[in-house]
């Protein structure tokens, strides 16, 4: 690796640091309780269907040196896109929080969350709301980010506060990532006008 990268790495995580350092964030060296040799400070949790939210918790776990975790529903969404976007807004109109394949057990020991999901249906996955329904953020930093197809963030981040009310949350970062759904309207019209051989 060159140090360059390093570098910026470094640079990068003093800069995220820094901006929690404010009255409501963490300070390296606050005085906060330090977790055990080789143990991160920070945790990147995230939930992603196609990867897009994966790619950035992957940099920001790298950026930070903190632990990534992959949020999962204990029974995983299907694989089609239209079928997922049907389950998703019927578990959302119902409040229904999915079971998890795993928690993270030594929550308490993190003093920031970084907490990644895609927007599905204007508003954060189910799975989220199971995530932070069973996980006590108390007093812990959390700070989101968000990958959406051009809609923006919905109702996404008053979810978040709903239901970890008493966590610090910090601004979030938001990004439009390329939308499985602009593929299949693309591909859907390509398909209209048939193939044909020259
Ligand atoms: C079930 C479902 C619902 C979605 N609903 C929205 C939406 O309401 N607004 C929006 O901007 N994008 C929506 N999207 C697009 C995703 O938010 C976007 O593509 C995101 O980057 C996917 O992240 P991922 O690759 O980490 O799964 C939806 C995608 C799915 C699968």
């Amino acid at each position: 690796m060159s140090e360059i990268l390093v570098s910026r790495r470094n640079s990068l995580r003093k800069a995220l640091l820094l901006a929690m350092s404010g009255s409501a964030g963490i300070a390296p060296g606050s005085g906060a309780t330090q977790p055990g040799a080789g143990k991160s400070r920070f945790l990147v949790a995230y939930f992603s269907r196609t990867g897009n939210t994966r790619v950035i918790a992957g940099q920001i776990a790298r950026a930070m040196q903190g632990d990534l975790t992959e949020i999962e529903p204990a029974q995983p969404y299907p694989e089609d896109y239209l079928q997922t976007v049907d389950q998703a807004k019927r578990e959302s109109d119902a409040g229904y929080e999915p079971s998890l394949k795993a928690m993270v057990l030594d929550i308490q020991s993190y003093e920031a969350v970084f907490l990644g999901f895609p927007i599905w249906g204007m508003t954060a996955p189910p799975v989220i709301r199971s995530f932070l329904s069973r996980h006590d953020l108390a007093g812990k930093t959390l700070v989101p980010f968000i990958t959406h197809g051009g809609y923006g963030t919905g109702q996404s981040l008053s979810v978040v506060a709903q239901k970890a009310p008493r966590a610090r949350i910090m601004d979030a970062f938001v990004i439009k990532a390329d939308q499985e759904r602009d593929t299949l309207e693309r591909v859907t019209r390509w398909l209209e006008h048939r193939p044909t051989s020259r």
